[in-house]
């Protein structure tokens, strides 16, 4: 055929498929190869359900959980939705968890009682006990969260992380807190650098250690803080999580439950200008094996009062000065002789928390006062 001659389209294409027969089945392994990559890539990223912790979500109620009441504007109940809801709420957890959820309760905190703190207690350490979960995380009401997380923090073995969280406004309020709340408080508890912390609490992009933690404000997003402290860390969505402090936590030992699943009387006393007797003397006619005195200043009162207080000591029950004061440590034998009157000193403990740990700590027979001081000591 003469050169250049223009071949017709079939000779061109029949020359053109001969020629490229080769190169299409190249191009074609080419295909299957990059396909082939692609796919074990996305498979390699796509991290397979076996591959992450496992979570147990253990709903007891509060805001994280309410609902907006018609009863007012602003009004809502709590504990209205059940932790399952909750869980499947919020998008993206199933990437950072296994989750499984569980009601223990569906009160408002300021209900909190020793039913649903041992109810708590017990299914925690039976699903570590039983290797069920990799880690825990509470949904709770704030009013109380703080004394919940000491009180667990004081009883649970184990270092496997357990996170306590809850929100200031409910689920159905504009800016709703919880889903990022619980949120973070999942990515805290599915994280094994979360491990030997002890109990945390996860609210508003801040870890904050059980013994320090505390509600500092009514209504506030920001209402938890540790004022001797400082959080152990933050948490957010994006960056992920930054512990500040050494895994180590502040606990001094682990006390059994009271088989009778009850915990001793222990009243704290308010103290106040023109103070007298009368609370203390309530509290003895009552029964209280423990008083503490959320006393003025570190951790004071009237004189009338301390009187009160030395004849419960006589009488053999246990007490501890506290303060009202928001943060600083009481400190022994300054304006009071404790060593005289065998008071004890709760050192950084609030009134409400001095309380957990002297019901746990008579729960297991611990009243001689330099054992019980020893427990309140809040350094190394
Ligand atoms: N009902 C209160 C409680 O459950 C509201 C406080 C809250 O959860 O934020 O503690």
């Amino acid at each position: 055929m003469r050169k250049n001659a223009v071949r017709p389209a079939g000779r061109r294409q029949g020359r053109i498929s001969m020629l490229s027969l080769p190169m299409i089945a190249l191009a074609l392994c080419l295909f299957v190869i990059n396909m082939a990559a692609h796919a074990a890539e996305a498979g390699s990223d796509a991290v397979t359900p076996t591959n992450l912790p496992r979570i147990l979500v253990l709903a007891t109620g509060g805001t994280i959980a309410g609902q907006a009441d018609t009863r007012a504007t602003g009004a809502y109940k709590s504990g209205q939705i059940t932790g399952e809801q909750l869980v499947q709420s919020v998008p993206g957890l199933d990437k950072l968890a296994r989750l499984s959820a569980e009601q223990i309760s569906s009160i408002g905190s300021q209900d909190m009682n020793d039913k649903v703190w041992f109810a708590l207690a017990r299914r925690i350490q039976q699903a570590f006990d039983k290797d069920e979960a990799d880690g825990i995380v509470v949904t709770h009401g704030t009013d109380t969260l703080e004394e919940t997380a000491f009180f667990l923090d004081n009883v649970l073995k184990g270092d496997k992380p357990v996170v306590i969280v809850g929100s200031m406004r409910p689920a159905t309020a504009v800016g709703a807190d919880g889903p990022a709340n619980l949120y973070e408080a999942i990515q805290v508890a599915a994280d094994p650098r979360s491990r030997r912390h002890g109990v945390m609490a996860v609210l508003n992009d801040k870890i904050e250690g059980a013994r320090s933690v505390t509600k500092t404000n009514t209504t506030s997003l920001e209402t938890f803080n540790s004022p001797n402290a400082g959080p152990i860390g933050y948490v957010d969505t994006a960056g992920g999580i930054r512990f500040t402090a050494q895994a180590s936590g502040l606990k001094r030992a682990t006390y059994e439950l009271p088989a009778n699943e009850q915990l001793p009387r222990v009243e704290i006393v308010y103290s106040h200008a023109n103070m007298d007797a009368v609370p203390i003397e309530d509290a003895i006619a009552h029964g209280a094996k423990g008083i503490v005195l959320a006393g003025v200043g570190d951790g004071n009162t009237s004189k009338q009062a301390l009187d009160a207080l030395e004849l419960a000591a006589k009488k053999g029950i246990v007490v501890v000065r506290s303060t009202r004061v928001r943060s600083g440590f009481v400190t022994r034998n300054v304006e009071v002789d404790d060593d005289k009157n065998g008071f004890v000193v709760s050192e950084d403990l609030n009134p409400q928390k001095a309380r957990v740990l002297a019901q746990l700590l008579i729960a297991n027979g611990v009243t001689a006062p330099d054992k019980l001081q020893e427990a309140f000591r809040a350094t190394w």
